[in-house]
């Protein structure tokens, strides 16, 4: 755990070099007061990825993402907060100093964090284990060894070894004070009525470590030879292992993949670490599982480009079609390598030195025509119709590319390959794109009633379009947010003449008719500057920003960077006014406009109420629903005084 002066040392650090934290991930150029870039968290051509270096803050005006330096940390790297923290503190050389975890702190950290300990302590256990023990060093070490794994690639993947004994990690994980609950929460105990046994016995291990280095997962590997036996048990989903979204050997890679600007995707453990022993460090599997698009998009954040080594099997070919297809799609470059016959890449790499490997991937990857036309081409030779198959089956994966210029490339290069006119190309690729369009937006459609339908449902509604009031309260929020510290007006109050803040008028202003939104996020937010903003040295600004709920922070971020309106007579007259000069003005406007439209909306619902009422001859409610009818036109009126410039007919 870190104090909160630290924390707030290292947010404060970061925040006033945010552009230099940024520019470790994202080129960026100056423009005018601002820099600019390609946002690092969506595709895009033309640079939408803003960083005010002055306010402290990042915003992407394609994908919406926004903060502040610790947000943009967290978010690229996929870590937490604290750890985000932690990364910005050791790179501005501010020391961290956290405690050691007491028992009791183990219980009171969340419980991501606790699963995370346990992994660790599961890891150190297993490798202990296989180093210290007769039965780890002749099962375990001996089995990595005799695979050719040298002893520096063993350390460096934590590779270790879970003895047969039922329950050997579980007890020693309870003696040390850590819960059963985490245990059986990562996946590593199995309780059956009241019997406790450990998910891997006599297996060798491999952890799995998440994108800043922490162990989410294990792999382990049976040495029996049964055929029956699942040769690998891998620990099941948790929240802090998704499978689909992570990559083995990502963490030891990632470097490497940026520095080479190029992913080798793999399909298991040992291939991993065969590539990684062989020199090819930037090498990731997606282990067992079908390659998914966050996977994908978790490689495109290192690199574009990606060459796709499987198995030479048929499975394996049946993948990589499969991983091309999404690859493409995600606008990335990719390459496929068939290995020789009956070789995978752990041991084909096994048999080859660092520079032969090299030069046999170099002159064997190949793109996704000609990898797609060698396999069908010999029996699609004779056969006009397997041809046209063949070309088909191509012309609808180029349709996939979303860059029209790659896509031209592959239409070129598949024309003078197959002997097809490019118009023809084209033509073909237009119709399935055609297709497909129509069937996204109907899909779409369909989509967004449903999420209509299920927000109506809900007590709490959050969305947009159930809160007819979202407007009008981030407006105000804005001006809470970026001005509360600014004189209103003075008032008089039975200590004598004081000034009354912007905050402290919209929070008494709100208080006062006991308006509450829809929008719990809003509420929220009203509520934490209540709660806080008469600490010493309190800036709404720098505490919604830095705030740790990132939705929390991203709408403070969104109001900060909106202009603020000024309204039509101060434009009029030629001058604009300083903001203090018209804040007077704005801020009780905007919270009477807000009361307006609630009192509009409930006279509407009012009247529909009485015109059913008298439809049903309900003589009882009627003369309720008229009082209450009358009262809400006279405060409807009363605001609209005030507000001066509507005028109530
Ligand atoms: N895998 C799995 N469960 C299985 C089999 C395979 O999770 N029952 C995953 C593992 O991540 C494995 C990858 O699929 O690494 C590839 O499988 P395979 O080629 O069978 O294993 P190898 O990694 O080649 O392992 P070995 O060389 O030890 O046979
Ligand atoms: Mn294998």
């Amino acid at each position: 755990m870190i104090d909160s002066p630290t924390i707030e040392r290292v947010v404060e650090t970061a925040q006033s070099q945010i552009v230099e934290v940024i520019s470790e991930y994202v080129n960026l150029k100056k423009r005018g007061i601002n820099y600019i870039g390609h946002c690092p968290f969506h595709n895009e051509k033309t640079p939408s990825f803003s960083v005010s270096q002055h306010k402290g803050i990042f915003k992407c005006f394609g994908c919406g993402k926004g903060g502040n330096a610790v947000h943009f940390v967290v978010e690229h790297e996929q870590i937490s907060w604290i750890e985000a923290i932690k990364m910005l503190g050791k790179k501005f050389n501010i020391h961290i100093e956290e405690k050691e975890l007491s028992t009791e702190d183990i219980y009171q950290k969340n419980e991501r964090d606790s699963m995370l300990i346990v992994t660790e302590f599961a890891s150190k256990f297993f490798s202990r284990i296989m180093y210290d023990t007769d039965e780890g060093l002749t099962m375990g070490l001996l089995y990595f060894r005799s695979r050719g794994y040298r002893d520096d690639i063993i350390k460096k993947f934590g590779l270790g070894y879970s003895p047969e004994q039922r329950d050997a990690l579980t007890q020693e994980a309870l003696k040390n004070g850590y819960k059963l609950e985490f245990l059986e929460k990562t996946g590593l105990t199995t309780v059956k009525d009241n019997n406790r046994s450990d998910k891997f016995r006599g297996r060798v291990m491999f952890p799995i470590h998440g994108l800043s280095g922490k162990i989410i997962a294990f792999g382990g590997r049976t040495l029996k030879t049964e055929p029956n036996a699942a040769k690998y048990l891998n620990s099941p989903e948790s929240e802090i292992y998704h499978k689909s979204k992570i990559l083995y050997g990502i963490f030891q890679a990632r470097q490497e993949i940026s520095r080479q600007d190029k992913t080798y995707l793999v399909e298991g453990y040992t291939d991993v670490i065969a590539f990684h022993q062989a020199g090819l460090i930037n090498t990731v599997a997606s282990s067992g599982t079908a390659l998914t698009v966050d996977q994908i998009r978790l490689m495109a954040r290192f690199s574009p480009n990606v060459t796709i080594i499987y198995d030479g099997d048929p499975a394996g070919i049946k993948a990589s079609l499969r991983g091309i297809n999404l690859i493409l799609e995600e606008g990335m470059n990719v390459k496929v390598l068939l290995l020789p016959e009956g070789e995978d890449p752990d041991s084909f790499a096994k048999k080859n030195d660092t520079k032969n490997l090299i030069k046999f991937i170099k002159e064997n990857e190949t793109d996704f025509i000609k990898f797609k036309t060698s396999l069908l081409i010999e029996e699609s030779k004779n056969d006009p119709i397997k041809r046209a198959q063949l070309i088909q089956d191509i012309v609808s994966t180029i349709a996939i590319i979303p860059d029209p210029i790659i896509k031209a490339v592959y239409v070129k290069e598949c024309s003078s390959l197959l002997k097809v006119e490019e118009p023809i190309l084209y033509q073909e690729i237009n119709k399935i794109i055609k297709k497909k369009n129509e069937k996204e937006s109907t899909q779409a459609f369909i989509q967004s009633q449903r999420e209509i339908k299920e927000s109506l449902g809900k007590q709490a509604p959050v969305l947009a379009i159930t809160n007819p009031f979202n407007v009008e309260e981030r407006e105000i929020l804005k001006y809470l947010i970026k001005y509360d510290q600014l004189t209103l007006c003075e008032i008089e109050t039975d200590e004598g003449k004081k000034c009354l803040t912007v905050g402290e008028y919209i929070v008494n202003e709100l208080k006062q008719d006991e308006i509450q939104s829809s929008n719990p996020l809003h509420n929220n937010i009203l509520q934490l500057y209540e709660e806080h903003y008469n600490d010493a040295e309190f800036s709404a600004r720098k505490f919604f920003i830095n705030h740790p709920n990132p939705e929390v922070s991203r709408i403070a971020t969104d109001l900060l960077i909106q202009k603020h309106r000024l309204s039509k007579i101060h434009k009029k007259k030629g001058t604009l006014k300083q903001i203090e000069d018209v804040i007077g003005e704005i801020v009780p406007r905007v919270v009477l406009e807000l009361k307006w439209k609630m009192i509009k909306i409930k006279i509407d619902e009012c009247t529909e109420k009485l015109k059913k009422a008298e439809e049903s001859g309900d003589f009882e409610k009627i003369p309720l629903l008229i009082q209450e009818k009358i009262n809400l036109d006279n405060a409807f009126k009363f605001l609209s005084l005030q507000q001066g410039e509507r005028i109530v007919t």
